[in-house]
């Protein structure tokens, strides 16, 4: 129901054609019930009907109620903007399958980054609202890919400095398309700082240690398992053992070791469902 039509619903005394708007039929429907003396009605001076709300009720039509969103309980707003966040990664998830078919990885690598760091964020005891952050900064950590030529980012074998040096640029691309989307700007600088590197190697501004946010840390390594575990066109997709030891390896220099534990202890204690 718009506004104007919550405000109508809201108004005892109706004038033709806000009762017809709120029955949804015509201006003309609503004299028609006044001539038959089905609807009751009150005469101005000036010779306009004027229509009171309950007598609108009798003739059997359903009114819907409005609420106004002043008048919500907590649990009600909290669940109506659930369902808002709910619809709008529905969306992005959409937009990203699109996005994931123009990069060497395979289809569907942002979805599984999204749930992998998802997972490793409950074994963290994220909140149900940090956990809604972490899964749409992974969906859309790649997202500056959208920038970047498809005849680099699917070229097999090793880059260019010059293409290195322009696919590197996805990170800040990214951060500056999210930054212009109100319900994505809190997420903008965790996909900035995706390649940050736990001992400052990485990019684009060679942040260490802590100075990396967590969500950054976290998609990192789920970013990495995903690359490994991937079938790419120059090489087949590296065993499970095989990718948990290389991002083991890693710990310490470009992952955080705290990070890489959570996420290897559970996939080896099986409760993380991860390919
Ligand atoms: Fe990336």
């Amino acid at each position: 129901m718009s506004k104007k039509t919550a405000n109508i619903a809201s108004k005892e005394i109706l004038n033709t054609r806000e009762a017809a708007a709120l029955l949804k039929v015509t201006t003309q429907t609503i004299k028609n019930y006044i001539y038959s003396g089905k609807l009751k009605a009150i005469k101005t001076p000036g010779g306009h009907h004027r229509i009171r709300r309950v007598d609108l009720q009798s003739l059997g039509f359903v009114i819907e109620e409005e609420k106004d969103a002043r008048n919500l309980s907590m649990d009600e707003l909290w669940q109506a903007y659930n369902n808002l966040m709910q619809s709008f990664v529905n969306t992005v998830e959409t937009f990203i399958r699109a996005l994931d078919t123009r990069d060497i990885v395979s289809a569907g690598h942002s979805n599984r980054v999204a749930e992998i760091a998802c997972q490793m964020g409950k074994k963290m005891q994220f909140s149900e609202k940090e956990l809604q952050e972490l899964r749409l900064a992974a969906l859309l950590h790649d997202v500056g890919k959208i920038g970047i030529s498809e005849v680099i980012l699917g070229k097999p074998g090793r880059l260019t400095d010059q293409e290195f040096f322009l696919v590197k640029k996805h990170s800040e691309i990214g951060e500056k398309i999210v930054a212009g989307v109100d319900q994505l700007n809190s997420v903008a600088s965790t996909i900035r700082h995706h390649h940050e590197r736990y001992d400052g190697k990485g990019y684009p501004d060679e942040l260490a240690g802590s100075d990396i946010e967590l969500n950054s840390r976290i998609i990192a390594v789920a970013d990495a398992y995903d690359f490994l575990r991937s079938d790419l066109s120059f090489r087949k997709a590296h065993s499970i053992n095989d990718s948990l030891t290389e991002i083991k390896n890693a710990a310490g220099t470009q992952f955080d070791p705290d990070v890489v534990d959570v996420f290897v202890n559970g996939v080896k204690g099986q409760s993380m469902q991860i390919h």
